[in-house]
């Protein structure tokens, strides 16, 4: 969030400050929200302001709007712990993270079926977004030199993706300064669609992105069938279109319940592949990971070498200093989990996610859609037309601690608005069941009530 500065002398007292009515063991005067205090206070005490105010903040188990990790195992925050104090940059420093880095750029290529022929490269980044910027601007500088090198213009750079995909996405195309062709949804189709794609791409088109699992409804666009077309314009007229899968939910999913799938490496298309460690891949906030099929799909020009900590360093990534932590946990999840762990885990949330679907779709009261998501997505409309809506039904439910967006869906199937609750790891089948019963109570509260 941007936020703005306030203007202090027109606030109240009570806004100014922590009054010293709060925690009066410790506090003798205000403590002044907006700026730095002028004096020093007890560790503890200030422990205990940082904590209670925290508590106003929702319970992380009962957050089913996020993708994003809540817990994890002690021995993985006990590392976590350890390894919080590394700048993750500072590869001379701690060269044990750093081979543990290209240790798990290795394991993540192979999951995602990188060719035994081709050189491929990757590394960590912050979260999906970044990993997508540096993905799509790395195809951006792919296309840049060719039509250099070809004495073609080069200044109308377009991308295609669908309305289906993260904002970043769109953050990228104003950013970078590259032309959008954003392919609508339709009342009945909320991914990408192969036809729609073909009308888009040209000779300018850097990229056309792909999600492996929707942020909307979980499903994933027909990444293969956008293969397939690519290919044949190649073939046609020479436009060699890469594809970047945005695999920020699903690329922890796919490869184990679903290996059959083909939406990675395998295609000869697509040439980059982002993931969020910090989803799926079951470590906490932020991490998030890009491997390009090839060396070759990074231009070195935009691989920068520095050497302020020691040794030569290349780096690709739109921040310098990050903590080292998250990887760690990466590497502890890999290790102890094993495919096997991942496996098991991915398919226990996807059961809760269908059984809690279908007792949702027992009632009556909800419609799916998103019948054959590839992430442990429940999102459902009212079925019926109701006296109240699903804005109002997530705002009951919140009264009992849960935290669930509800949202309308983009152009053109603006105005269907869906619930969406977001299955992991440790949402039990017991909460599923308890869920569900809050549910059906707070939709009959509010029929009845209006
Ligand atoms: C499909 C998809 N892409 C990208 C992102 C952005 O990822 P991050 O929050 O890791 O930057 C998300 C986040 O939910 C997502 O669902």
């Amino acid at each position: 969030m941007l936020h703005k500065k306030k203007k202090i002398s027109e606030l109240e007292d009570a806004q100014k400050g922590h009054s010293s009515t709060y925690s009066t063991r410790y506090f003798s005067k205000p403590i002044p929200k907006y700026e730095i205090p002028e004096n020093e206070m007890p560790a503890n005490a200030a422990y205990q302001l940082v904590h209670d105010e925290l508590n106003m903040d929702g319970n992380p188990a009962l957050n089913l709007a996020s993708f994003c990790t809540t817990w994890m195992e002690p021995e993985a925050e006990k590392l976590i712990a350890e390894n919080n104090n590394k700048n993750f940059i500072d590869h001379d420093e701690y060269p044990q993270t750093e081979i543990i880095h290209e240790r798990l750029v290795n394991m993540m290529a192979r999951l995602f079926n990188a060719p035994d022929d081709c050189d491929s490269v990757g590394t960590a980044t912050i979260g999906s977004s970044e990993a997508i910027m540096l993905g799509l601007l790395a195809h951006k500088w792919t296309w840049k030199n060719k039509r250099k090198t070809e004495n073609k213009p080069y200044d109308k750079p377009n991308i295609v993706f669908g309305n289906d995909v993260h904002i970043c996405w769109d953050k990228f195309a104003r950013y970078f300064d590259v032309e959008p062709r954003i392919v609508p949804m339709e009342k009945d189709r909320f991914i990408l669609s192969v036809s729609e794609v073909e009308k888009r791409v040209d000779e300018n088109t850097i990229c056309v992105g792909t999600i492996l699992g929707t942020t909307f409804t979980g499903q994933h666009d027909p990444i293969e069938e956008i293969n397939d077309l690519l290919l044949k314009i190649k073939q046609e007229k020479g436009w060699d279109i890469p594809i970047h899968v945005d695999a920020a939910s699903g690329g922890f999913i796919a490869p184990f319940i679903y290996p059959d799938l083909k939406w990675d490496f395998r295609l000869e298309q697509v040439r980059s592949i982002n993931v969020s460690g910090h989803k799926y891949g079951l470590v906490y906030p932020g991490l998030g990971w890009l491997i390009f099929r090839d060396e070759k799909d990074v231009p070195k020009d935009i691989v920068f070498t520095v050497n302020y900590l020691g040794g030569k360093m290349p780096t690709y990534t739109l921040n310098f200093s990050r903590g080292g932590a998250t990887v760690i946990g990466q590497y502890y999840n890999f290790l102890r989990l094993g495919k096997a762990g991942y496996t098991r885990i991915m398919s226990n949330i996807t059961e809760n996610a269908k059984y809690l679907a279908e007792k949702l779709l027992k009632t009556e009261y909800f419609e799916s859609l998103n019948p054959t998501q590839l992430l442990p997505v429940v999102a459902v409309k009212l079925k019926n037309n109701e006296n109240f809506t699903l804005y109002e039904l997530t705002d009951k439910l919140r009264e009992k601690g849960w935290i669930m967006p509800a949202y309308s869906l983009p152009a053109n199937a603006e105005e269907i608005v869906i619930m969406r609750i977001v299955v992991r790891e440790n949402f039990s089948r017991d909460m599923c069941d308890i869920l569900y019963e809050d549910i059906v109570e707070a939709y009959n509260d509010l029929k009845n009530k209006n």
